[in-house]
């Protein structure tokens, strides 16, 4: 039964790093990633924020973190940006440094910083604001390299979940409101500076973002999208960006994660890691360091620019924001004697000439009231009102003022080329880099022990993406034949109902009585001790991937979503809040290894060779995993899945599992788990079914009623493809196939075997 004890996973898992592997793509991801590192700063830290499914997105992060890493990797390396930053550098550390000794250096730097933004914090409002402004995207984004830190090449790492409970917290521990995120929109909310979401389509501009904002985003995002792979610079960059914290710094707010919760998991780690990890958290922290020194001096370069602005910029800035909209409004108004909308729909207008002219006009010149006609057109009533913030007005104003108090300086409009130098450093290295690790292979048709492999550990082998999104879609349209006939299922009923909310409830609490509790009778009779493992063994397969399914649904730019919440707030549960005596992936080692059950862990190639679980059980897992890819393509389906699933956890099944295991002497922990916290009183069942009519209700006030139905029936598909992997004697019966032969997914035995999760 042992495997290999060489090979063999032991509890507690002490990784600080996974082992170096490289970097699978396709040609076709290659192309498109060169595409997409072509286009500008603004549009490659979109993507990387809004695309978490695509392969060329992967080959992206990878160069984006090559280039940013590239110049910190040694000690004495002199970056190519980021190092003039007005502010003092941290002393270079030594690899041996302890957490204390890494504190203070972080503190010094801290305390360079804190000076700089002391004084951006007294300047003028306008200065403030745009200050604030420019920061807000890496505010908002900081920490989302722990968004699938967690993940099932992780589980259940001692270091990523001590990394994951201040992910918790973070989040608000489940409550969007009470997250890092939502608390700092609402500090600048206090301020005056108000934002769209993160992912809204104007959100950077409106927050004014500079090519070196986005740029550094866009490394922070590379690192959410690969963080299992750079967890020791993930490690280092976590401590350093949290420790200076620049933004709580800059709102005035208290520290969501205190310096000594975090160097706690720095000091965990730096006993997990070996010189190379070391190495390699050192890097992190350089370049953390580096990019937030780099990032303080550009808001500090921001504000003396802005400081600096003549009332005649300010005014040019205005009217360069408007033109390309004012066009056509301005038929018969003539400046310079050229038509105002000429001018306005010139794209190569100098502004400077323009408002040359524009001063010496009869618009500007005083009426009697002792106004203008411009101004009193901009003012309520006039049919200007409304196009110009209260802000540009007041701006207007002055300088009009001015102008007919005669002053008539010379136009020089001064451009905001903040941070340009550097960000034009950092686009140059993304574009030159060229990762030896990055390996170009297209995927033949891997068996399902080299598939799962290849989806646990996602992060290096991205050119399976086409084939799971393939495979997740192929099967959950072939459970659809459980639309007519799912009524039959022994522990589900995935026959098709018009949904209400009502019905769906009933559904659950029918199938919970019907199907899973009242059939229940204690085993009279405990099949013997061989039995019972190898059962057990069947179910391990998917149970090493517990939760996996929603491990990537509530990411940055997702996360305010009620339901998303809601459904990490159960992936959060499953982990254990990141208490490792809590954690299922825990959990179900320690039953195992109480059946002298000894596997590698999953994320190792060995574990393609274990002899323990059976092959014929393969498919629910590859399923569960290649759904958990999709998490946008296929949210629908992850609820309906998310439902099935939680239930399945519930009555009989379990019942007589915990029954057997306790008649042995093995561990029933993670049996107990499960039947407690999958409740359908209030617990994950209940939750997966609130969660699905909350989403269905978004979707009916943003959509109408009529949009209900097909996202509806993607939903039930969802569940359906869960039934479909259980209820191998209704799917033998349906399709009238021989009994005696296997169905995909389906243990060979005589007896009717299911899988539990
Ligand atoms: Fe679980
Ligand atoms: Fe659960």
């Amino acid at each position: 039964m042992a495997a290999a004890p060489t090979l063999a996973f032991e509890l507690p898992d002490t990784i600080a790093a996974l082992p170096p592997r490289a970097f699978e793509f396709s040609g076709k991801a290659r192309e498109e990633a060169d595409a997409i590192i072509g286009q500008q700063p603004d549009a490659l830290f979109l993507r990387l924020l809004r695309d978490q499914e695509s392969e060329a997105v992967l080959l992206v992060a990878r160069r984006v973190i090559d280039a940013f890493l590239r110049p910190h990797t040694r000690p004495h390396a002199r970056p190519q940006a980021g190092q003039d930053a007005g502010v003092p550098a941290a002393a270079d550390l030594l690899d041996g440094a302890s957490a204390d000794d890494i504190a203070g250096h972080v503190a010094e730097t801290r305390a360079g910083l804190a000076v700089t933004i002391g004084s951006l914090s007294r300047t003028e409002p306008d200065t403030r604001d745009a200050v604030i402004r420019q920061r807000a995207p890496l505010g908002l984004l900081g920490g989302c390299w722990l968004d699938v830190l967690s993940q099932p090449a992780t589980q259940p790492s001692v270091i990523v979940n001590r990394l994951f409970a201040q992910h918790f917290t973070q989040r608000g521990e489940g409550n969007p409101r009470r997250s890092l995120h939502y608390l700092r929109h609402r500090q600048m909310e206090g301020v005056g500076v108000y934002l769209p979401e993160t992912g809204a389509a104007d959100f950077l501009s409106r927050a004014g973002a500079r090519p070196l904002t986005t740029l550094h985003g866009s490394f922070y995002l590379a690192l959410s999208r690969l963080p299992a792979n750079f967890l020791p610079e993930l490690v280092g960059v976590h401590y350093v960006f949290h420790a200076l914290g620049v933004d709580d710094l800059l709102l005035g707010m208290a520290p969501m994660l205190p310096e000594p919760a975090l160097r706690d998991v720095l000091a965990a780690y730096l006993e997990l890691a070996g010189p190379a990890e070391r190495r390699r958290l050192h890097t992190g922290i350089r370049l953390a360091a580096a990019l937030e020194r780099e990032h303080v001096a550009m808001l500090a370069e921001l504000a003396t620019w802005h400081q600096g602005l003549s009332l005649e910029s300010k005014a040019a800035a205005i009217v360069a924001r408007h033109a390309p909209f004012a066009g056509r409004h301005h038929r018969g108004v003539r400046i310079g004697g050229r038509p105002l909308s000429a001018a306005f729909s010139d794209p190569g207008l100098d502004v400077a000439e323009f408002l040359r002219e524009f001063r010496e006009s009869g618009p500007l010149r005083r009426t009697r009231d002792g106004h203008s006609r411009f101004v009193n057109a901009i003012k309520f009533g006039g049919p200007m009102f409304g196009i110009f913030d209260e802000r540009e007005a007041a701006v207007f104003q002055a300088w009009v003022e001015s102008v007919q108090a005669g002053e008539r300086p010379e136009i020089v409009i001064s451009a905001n080329t903040a941070g340009d130098a550097q960000a034009a450093q950092w686009a140059a290295a993304i574009a030159a880099s060229a990762p030896a690790d990055v390996v170009i292979a297209d995927v033949a048709a891997p068996g399902d022990r080299e598939l799962l492999y290849r989806l646990v550990n996602i992060e290096n082998y991205a050119n399976t993406l086409p084939l799971a999104a393939e495979r997740a879609a192929r099967l959950f349209a072939e459970a659809e034949i459980l639309f007519t006939r799912g009524a039959g299922g022994r522990y589900t009923d995935a026959s098709y109902f018009d949904y209400s909310p009502e019905a769906l409830y009933e559904r659950a609490e029918r199938v919970y009585w019907e199907k899973l509790v009242d059939p229940y009778q204690p085993l009279a009779e405990i099949p013997d001790r061989d039995e019972v493992v190898f059962l057990q063994t069947t179910y391990a397969l998917g149970a090493l991937v517990d939760a996996a399914w929603i491990h990537r649904v509530a990411n940055l730019g997702r996360f305010e979503r009620p339901c998303d919440s809601a459904l990490f707030s159960i992936y959060a549960d499953e982990m254990g809040y990141g208490d490792l005596r809590k954690n299922h992936i825990t959990l179900i080692h320690q039953a195992l290894r109480s059946m002298d059950v000894r596997l590698p862990h999953i994320r190792e190639a060995a574990f393609m060779d274990q002899a323990d679980l059976p092959d014929e059980l393969y498919g629910f897992s590859l399923q569960q995993l290649c759904m958990a890819l999709f998490p946008d393509t296929y949210y629908n389906e992850i609820l309906g899945y998310n439902l099935a699933i939680e239930m399945f956890g519930l009555g009989e099944l379990r019942l007589h599992e915990i029954q057997k295991l306790r008649h042995y002497g093995f561990d029933d922990c993670y049996e107990q788990a499960h039947l407690t916290i999958d409740n359908i009183s209030a617990g994950h069942s209940r939750q997966a079914a609130d969660i699905i009519v909350c989403y269905l209700d978004e979707v009916r006030r943003a959509r109408g009623d009529a949009a209900v139905p097909q996202e509806w029936r993607r939903v039930w598909r969802g569940y359906a493809s869960l039934a479909y992997f259980v209820e191998h004697a209704l799917l033998r019966t349906i399709r009238g196939d021989d009994p005696a032969r296997p169905l995909r997914g389906q243990v060979t035995r005589d007896e009717p075997v299911d899988l539990v999760i």
